[in-house]
């Protein structure tokens, strides 16, 4: 039996450039789809997945983060006072309990890799989750759910992978795999950004991990990789170089790269019809665009 997964990273130390000029003053995390900044998604996800610690890498100008996770005593009695029960428990749901959230500061953006390393303390000797919260995921069961029930049975270092079309792989970390196993992947080595044409298969991996602690001591080297940086595939690569096993999962959902602006667009319109309470109006709207009259 492998142990329990009771412990995520959320890496949100980036720059976030591909949003200049919003993020120059706002987080990229803090950007709303629908209602809900892109962090409270992945904070539900890990949640759903049996998360009990959460421990955010972070960096200047990423406070608004830490504002959002604490409580806010004079919007809720305000909102007591007025007898709006609904929207008290709207924003009870963006309370953490005290001790279940760590901020740790990475001081320069060396890359992921260094990132996940600078919460190596608070890790300590045990399995863990990373979960990129650009990756926005849509499916019945939440993404790291469906991979830590997996995990519990093969152990291991575990990633997400998605099929993706041979031009767009040289823009992810890609499986090169050994053996496949209906939803779950074997692999025998990993490549971050390979060169077009040079992508051991059509597996790319995306913003979902769990890692051994031996990863961690891994990324003690500080080798850089792919763009000068620091990279996390890099070190999971290295697991197998060193013969324990990485598997990818092909998880069941969909997918939105909310780190750039297409699919962060895509994403606001999937999750906006998806909404009871909007998509009557919103798909009408959307029907008028398309027609040409946006202004209808
Ligand atoms: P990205 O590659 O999307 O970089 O990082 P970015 O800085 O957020 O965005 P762009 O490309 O400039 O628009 C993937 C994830 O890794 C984190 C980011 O916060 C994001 O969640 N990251 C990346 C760090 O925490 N530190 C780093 O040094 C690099």
């Amino acid at each position: 039996m492998n142990r329990k997964v009771t412990k995520a990273i959320f890496p949100v130390a980036g720059q976030g450039t591909r949003f200049l000029p919003a993020t120059k003053a706002v987080p990229k995390e803090i950007m709303t789809l629908v209602d809900r900044p892109l962090i409270q998604y992945a904070i539900d996800e890990a949640r759903a997945a049996g998360i009990k610690e959460f421990i955010f890498v972070t960096s200047r100008g990423k406070s608004a983060l830490e504002d959002y996770f604490d409580t806010a005593p004079e919007l809720e009695s305000s909102l007591k006072k007025k007898g709006k029960t609904e929207l008290l428990d709207v924003l009870r749901s963006t309370n953490m309990d005290s001790g279940a959230i760590a901020y740790i500061r990475q001081h320069q953006a060396m890359g992921l890799g260094h990132a996940v390393w600078c919460a190596r303390r608070l890790i300590g000797d045990e399995p863990f989750a990373v979960i990129l919260p650009d990756d926005v995921i849509a499916g019945e069961k939440s993404c790291l759910q469906q991979m830590v029930e997996t995990y519990e049975e093969v152990g291991g270092c575990m990633v997400a992978a998605m099929e993706v079309p041979p031009e767009q792989a040289s823009s992810y970390g890609v499986l090169d795999i050994k053996e496949s196993m209906g939803p779950l992947v074997a692999a025998k080595g990993m490549v971050e950004k390979p060169a077009p044409g040079e992508a051991p298969s059509n597996l790319a991996v995306i913003g979902r991990y769990i890692l051994t602690p031996d990863v961690l001591r891994s990324l003690d080297k500080k080798q850089q990789g792919a763009g000068g940086e620091i990279q996390l595939t890099d070190a999971i690569a290295r697991e197998l170089k060193s013969l324990r096993p990485v598997h990818g999962y092909k998880f069941e959902g969909r997918r939105y790269d909310c780190g750039s602006k297409a699919g962060f667009l895509q994403a606001t319109v999937a999750f906006g019809l998806n909404r009871p309470d909007l998509r009557d109006e919103f798909s009408e709207f959307i029907a008028s665009v398309q027609a040409g009259h946006p202004a209808e």
